[in-house]
């Protein structure tokens, strides 16, 4: 079996706490390099002072562990500038935000160059290299140029725009024409998928051998699209355990018994958080019968937070929540609870597991996990309701939740009335759906899948189109 090379900004190199504060996808990823004797490479999370800049290799279970500081000026060019304050909002579809300076481009392109000449040490003939997300776009084109020949297969976890939103990005040839030097490029959906195939026969002229089957001169690059799962029955197994350990029962005891709500997202404009706690306000304008008889947990770890626009959101969520709370607020019952600190994942299976009703409205999201863990989590016998947002890439496998306009706050607001008082067979009639589709699509069979279809052998092509050797 040939040995796998993940390379992600972010590693989940593992800590003294077993693994508790990692994701799901983390923990899932590092379960499959487990299985395939790999190596993960990326950041190590460290801005070097005064450029000392190191290199940390750790090696447990069967998976080694390379990853990097970056300089002062590299995180800012590259992490904070170009990844987070350019590519982050375009390819969330949101041109209003996003701050192009090309010396972070530059900066965004020398840490991918940095990346390969290190990367090219470590790999192996017959390796294969699975690159993740937008910080890493051109890192196969770096690759090639340094003459490395293994298949290349990149996953992009957030969402890809149309062409006419995405050739507003300065240069955008430069970066998002670069995939074409990985074998196969992934996307969450079938629409990110068709929009990287526009982009590339409609903006780029790029030959085709089939719609989602490009020429890349000697190599062909292939689009899939790969929604990426949960571990599902684990999840229900950890949120059945969850549920009755003192954490989960202080907070139920806390509320009175009250039934809650709950959304979990990191303080990041694209999950709607501000038109989510509007929305709220609005049912608690429309439905006096709930005032004192439901409360709303939103659990927002920061991030992010050297960004201007990120500290504004903060304090603007914040603002809104003091409002909704001063409003409707009793002395023995506070509407909304907001907290910043991050809970391990047992702890949100169980809190999950505890809520009547998961509300995740995000304005754009590539998959949101968040949602399909909150249906793993549930008590099939007595589930909470999902709402989730049209525009996240799990609507497409939930059609069985309530989906919703996150930017309707009105419509949003009736639904969470409809939510509360959704008769239980109904409950479970749209729980089962959405528990079997989760089951089907298992965070496992994702990994498998994409490594399949990235060893698949691909016919050669023929010519190198011009735009490519650029
Ligand atoms: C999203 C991205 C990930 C990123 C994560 C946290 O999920 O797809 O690549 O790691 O956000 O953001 P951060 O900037 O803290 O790595």
């Amino acid at each position: 079996m040939a040995r796998i090379i993940v390379v992600s900004n972010r590693v989940a190199v593992p800590s003294g706490d077993g693994g508790a504060r990692a994701g799901g996808l983390e923990v899932a990823l590092r379960s499959f390099l487990k299985r395939h004797r790999g190596l993960w490479f990326g950041w190590s999370g460290r801005v070097a002072q005064k450029n000392d800049v190191k290199t940390h290799t750790v090696e447990q279970a069967g998976v080694t562990y390379v990853t990097t500081d970056l300089s002062r000026v590299d995180h800012q060019e590259y992490y904070n500038g170009f990844a987070n304050r350019m590519l982050w909002p375009i390819l969330h579809y949101r041109l209003d935000l996003m701050e192009y300076f090309s010396r972070d481009l530059n900066g965004y392109l020398r840490v991918n160059e940095q990346f390969a000449t290190q990367l090219r040490e470590l790999i192996e003939p017959d390796d294969i290299i699975w690159v993740h997300d937008y910080h890493l776009l051109p890192l196969a084109k770096a690759l090639r140029d340094r003459g490395v020949e293994n298949r290349i297969g990149f996953f992009l976890h957030i969402p890809f725009p149309p062409p006419h939103i995405l050739t507003a990005l300065p240069k955008h040839e430069r970066v998002i024409l670069s995939l074409c030097h990985y074998d196969l490029v992934g996307f969450q959906t079938d629409g990110d998928a068709d929009n990287f195939a526009r982009y590339l026969a409609d903006e780029c002229r790029m030959p085709s051998r089939d719609p989602r089957t490009f020429i890349a001169g000697k190599r062909l690059v292939r689009i899939g699209a790969f929604p990426v799962g949960v571990e599902t029955a684990e999840l229900n197994r950890l949120a059945r355990r969850t549920e009755r350990s003192a954490f989960v029962r202080e907070v139920r005891h806390s509320l009175s018994d009250r039934p809650m709500i709950i959304g979990v997202d990191r303080l990041d404009y694209s999950k709607g958080i501000g038109l989510r706690i509007q929305a709220f306000e609005r049912f608690l304008a429309d439905n006096p019968r709930w005032h004192s008889a439901v409360t709303y947990l939103q659990i927002t770890p920061r991030s992010r937070s050297e960004i201007a626009g990120y500290a504004d959101m903060e304090r603007r969520i914040r603002e809104s929540i003091g409002r909704v709370n001063g409003r409707y607020g009793e002395a023995a019952w506070t509407p909304i609870r907001y907290v910043n600190r991050p809970y391990s994942r047992s702890a949100l299976a169980g809190l999950f597991r505890s809520s009547k009703v998961g509300l995740v409205t995000p304005l754009r999201d590539g998959m949101n996990l968040v949602a399909k863990e909150y249906v793993a989590a549930q008590d099939a016998d007595d589930p909470g309701v999902l709402i989730l947002s049209r525009f996240a890439g799990a609507a497409v496998e939930c059609q069985a939740a309530l989906l919703v306009n996150p930017y309707d706050p009105e419509a949003v607001g009736s639904t969470i009335a409809q939510a509360l008082a959704m008769p239980i067979d109904e409950r479970r009639g749209r729980h089962d759906e959405l528990y079997r589709v989760l089951s089907e699509n298992d965070i496992k069979f994702w990994g498998e899948r994409f490594i399949e279809a990235l060893t698949q052998p691909a016919r050669p092509a023929v010519a190198w189109p011009d735009k490519l050797s650029a």
